[in-house]
């Protein structure tokens, strides 16, 4: 009698728990049609944000022209600031398409991220970068200290030309000078919006008298397509460079002519009009903020309202690392409110084989804001393992739920699966906007025949250097341990039209592994080579 009906009861609540977790997970649906609409909005803000301030899309004239051709040679530095960590690293180019890279990597401290003045920040990382030198270039460094110390200059091959990636929407004006136009991915120090990021990193270099020149501004979209043109095998070059990572973003190969915002002024700084292209940062994070094609659930809502920046980020905020394992903390939080919702409460859970109650303790992250890293999703998506071990080992390490069945598991991971198909299938819709309206379907191999890229073709292998191929560099988490973030991707671009199962299989998507600090380099180079007034 009561084991029966232990049975049945069990076998209610798996039921309803399986069907409650597909309506939640059913609530990320994005469909064709809402893929296809929102590609044309893009198309639409893509169009509008080359010629106008002030858009959503912020089309942001980067000013790099060209990159080089392999045959450089010289140390580089590089700093890459944008996400949880900040690293330096020193770029040998060895004049051969190679080079080596040594780097070194800290966490940004959290109060610094929402300091009260930009200073405490900017001399955080110069410190860095000092703490680097000595490490790493102790003849550099002392024979620049030696001399200035002894009154004498410092010898020109002493002086690092520094390209500064930093991650963060800004209003270029020239090569190694940008304005921050606002702060994003949980960065919040109200005093350096509006200033020039560049002077603020120079003022604290110079004040711990490093031998170092910040030579050139460069977001880690605008470094990832350089590392990815400069080395990828094909004849086009690269189209776009693309990240998906605690932030989202992409950089693209413009028609110079179509960047009317700046061809059209009178008071942009010099650029090389030359190859008749320029890379354009689109900052597509803030693609459709005002929602008028993007999907909005509850979870997404909630999340915006207790974000630092409401309103904004609005495209980010549903397909980047930052924010995903928020998504999906909201969602089972938002289930658990519910007394009578079957997920945890589980009396009869067997883990290991012994039946105990699933306990959620009192200090389990998952009732803090931000309390889900978006790892976790990755774990979901990539757990295959009968009765989903993995996902109940780390729901019961990381994240203080103990005894999880196999019922429980296999719900969570359902709604997290959502989550991750939604973010990839948007994704799909800023590259998807880019390949149309940049035409490179409807003209293959334009760039290689007509030569006017400026974008040297890659060199490597022969075989793969088709006239078809649009070449896409990629970087971030999410490409990187998402499990079938790119199958999610492929899957969205062949339904959408204008590219379809033909324009699908051209389009090949690559890692830029680093991109961003072997990009920068790439562009101090260039910035240094065309000799760019650096005051
Ligand atoms: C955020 C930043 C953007 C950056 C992206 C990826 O969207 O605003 O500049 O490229 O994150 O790091």
């Amino acid at each position: 009698g009561t084991f029966n009906k232990r049975i049945n009861r069990d076998t209610a609540r798996s039921m309803a728990l399986a069907e409650q977790a597909k309506r939640v997970a059913d609530e990320f649906n994005f469909g064709p049609d809402a893929v296809n609409k929102a590609v044309n909005e893009f198309i639409r803000e893509m169009d509008e944000g080359l010629g106008k301030e002030g858009t959503e899309l912020s089309q942001i004239p980067t000013y790099v022209t060209a990159v080089p051709n392999g045959t450089e040679k010289g140390l580089y530095m590089a700093v890459d600031l944008g996400g949880t960590n900040f690293r330096v690293c020193s770029i040998q180019l060895h004049g051969n398409t190679t080079f080596s890279l040594t780097q070194s990597k800290v966490a940004i401290p959290k109060e610094l991220m929402v300091a009260k003045t930009s200073k405490e920040l900017f001399s955080f990382l110069a410190k860095q970068i000092e703490n680097f030198l000595k490490t790493h270039h102790e003849d550099h460094y002392y024979g620049h200290i030696r001399r200035r110390d002894t009154g004498g200059a410092t010898k020109e091959q002493e002086i690092f030309n520094l390209g500064f990636t930093f991650s963060f929407p800004v209003n270029q004006i020239g090569i190694n000078k940008g304005l921050l136009m606002r702060w994003t991915k949980g960065f919040d120090i109200a005093d350096a919006v509006g200033k020039d990021v560049c002077a603020l990193l120079q003022t604290e270099i110079d004040a711990l008298g490093l031998p170092v020149r910040v030579a050139a501004l460069v977001n880690d979209t605008v470094g990832t397509l350089m590392a990815r043109s400069y080395t990828s095998p094909g004849k086009t070059g690269t189209l776009l460079g693309a990240i998906f990572g605690t932030g989202t973003n992409g950089a693209y190969v413009e028609k110079l002519d179509k960047v009317t915002k700046l061809t059209q002024s009178k008071d942009s700084g010099d650029y090389d009009k030359s190859t008749g292209e320029m890379i354009v940062n689109t900052e597509w994070g803030s693609f459709d903020n005002s929602l008028r094609t993007l999907p909005n659930t509850p979870y997404d809502i909630e999340l915006d309202e207790k974000s630092v920046n409401p309103g904004i980020q609005m495209f980010e905020k549903r397909v980047s690392g930052m924010f995903l394992g928020e998504i999906l903390r909201l969602a089972i939080v938002g289930l658990l409110k519910d007394p009578t919702f079957p997920l945890f409460r589980d009396e009869n859970s067997a883990q290991n084989d012994i039946h105990s109650t699933t306990q959620i303790h009192d200090s389990s992250p998952i009732w803090k804001q931000w309390g889900i890293d978006t790892s976790f999703l990755s774990i979901c998506a990539g757990d295959n393992s009968p009765g989903y071990r993995m996902v109940r080992q780390t729901l019961d390490k990381d994240y203080g739920i103990t005894a999880v069945s196999a019922e429980d598991a296999e719900a969570v991971r359902a709604i997290a699966a959502a989550i991750g198909r939604r973010a990839a299938r948007l994704a799909a819709v800023a590259i998807a906007g880019i390949v149309i309206n940049t035409g490179r379907l409807d003209a293959p191999g334009t760039a290689t025949t007509e030569n006017k890229s400026g974008i040297d073709p890659p060199r490597g292998d022969a075989d793969l250097a088709e006239d078809d191929v649009i070449d896409v560099g990629v970087d971030g988490s999410l490409v990187e341990f998402y499990p079938s973030f790119e199958d999610h991707i492929r899957e969205a671009l062949r339904e959408i039209e204008g590219i379809g199962e033909k324009g699908e299989k051209r389009i090949r998507i690559g890692i830029a592994k680093d991109g961003s600090g072997v990009g920068a380099a790439l562009i101090a180079l260039v910035a240094g080579r065309v000799s760019v007034d650096t005051e």
